[in-house]
């Protein structure tokens, strides 16, 4: 190879990677994949198979007692849009993106959860008391930022329903 089509072969590369939709296939999600482990997640399929698929987005009660809840955020929704959790029991929140840069926050807690493409965020919660909480996005991700916004509903623990193996949680079930 001459130095005239290494010039051209290295320029090609530079523009590539300079396309951000080249760039985050072709580097960002190897890397995270990389870096995340098992935690990593094509957010290209959600949808149709795995841990986010839509039946089982929502609220899940284990055999203690704790929930676990999965979500995704995408511009510029929260699915499911309203979470529906008991009021002093752990809740492991699971939660992925579909898109951008997104970060899921209850107004009136200290919780805030980066959401990142490609990689699936774990949290620890806990809401002692009972309320409705607004859920906010607090990274900016486009022009409907501002409108990302849902709600989460914590119940008396014994108001909360006895979900069967494979039952999903809503707020339709209160
Ligand atoms: Cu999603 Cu801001």
């Amino acid at each position: 190879m001459n130095w005239r089509k290494l010039r051209i072969f290295i320029l090609t590369v530079l523009a590539l990677a300079l396309i951000p939709a080249t760039r985050y296939y072709q580097i960002d999600v190897p890397l995270l994949h990389f870096l995340k482990g098992s935690r990593a997640i094509d957010p290209l399929t959600l949808h149709l198979a795995g841990e986010f698929v839509e039946n089982n987005l929502g609220t899940e009660q284990g055999a203690d007692g704790s929930v676990t809840v999965r979500m995704i955020a995408q511009q510029y929704l929260f699915v499911p849009h309203c979470i529906l959790v008991p009021a002093g029991v752990p809740v492991h929140l699971r939660i992925t993106s579909a898109d951008a840069v997104h970060s899921l926050a209850f107004n009136g807690t200290d919780y805030n959860v980066k959401v990142l493409p490609g990689t699936i965020s774990e949290a620890q919660l806990r809401f002692s008391n009972p309320g409705d909480f607004k859920t906010v996005c607090r990274e900016f991700c486009g022009a409907g930022h501002y409108a990302m916004r849902s709600e989460l509903k914590v119940v008396p623990r014994e108001q909360f329903p006895v979900l069967r193996a494979g039952e999903r949680g809503n707020c339709a079930a209160q």
